[in-house]
């Protein structure tokens, strides 16, 4: 099952500027289905646990800061190779460099503020559900 399945957050940025629902919307159309769905505003302690892995990097604080800063929506999804399949859909980590229809080129400011995230690994798509998420419902 977890290599059916990723991890997600929409990001403060886009929670702001009012697109949970064309991002809902984008990700049920693109085959996704959600399993477990949040509004949710994170801790800046619970930020940095999250994104532990880039702490010795020099936009940690910024990226933080960012993540904290207001609420987010956090879901698991469920597709057959959801976590190669989402990377697509979400495009580059700079919106200026993914490719057009991705969720980043449609909805992100900037590198920092880019409006989705989504796992990188069947590993840590287990770990950052476990993170926000005791149960998930059955299809
Ligand atoms: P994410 O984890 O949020 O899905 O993003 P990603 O895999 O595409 O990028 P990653 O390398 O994991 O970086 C995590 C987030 O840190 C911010 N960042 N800023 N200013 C910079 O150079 C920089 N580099 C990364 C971005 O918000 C990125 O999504
Ligand atoms: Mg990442």
């Amino acid at each position: 099952m977890a290599t059916n399945r990723t991890f997600t957050m929409i990001k403060p940025d886009a929670v702001k500027a009012g697109h949970i629902g064309a991002i809902l919307n984008d990700i049920n159309a693109a085959g996704f289905r959600i399993v477990s769905l949040e509004l949710k505003q994170l801790t800046r302690r619970q930020a940095e646990q999250f994104y532990a892995v880039h702490s010795e990097r020099g936009f940690f604080g910024e990226l933080v800061d960012f993540m904290s800063s207001g609420p987010i929506v956090a879901a698991i999804l469920e597709k057959e190779n959801a976590v190669a399949d989402f990377r697509t859909l979400i495009g580059a980590t700079n919106p200026a460099n993914a490719a057009p229809g991705t969720l980043r080129a449609k909805y992100a400011k900037s590198m920092g503020e880019n409006a989705v995230h989504g796992s990188d690994s069947d590993e840590n798509a287990k770990i950052e559900s476990d993170f926000h998420f005791a149960t998930s419902v059955q299809f």
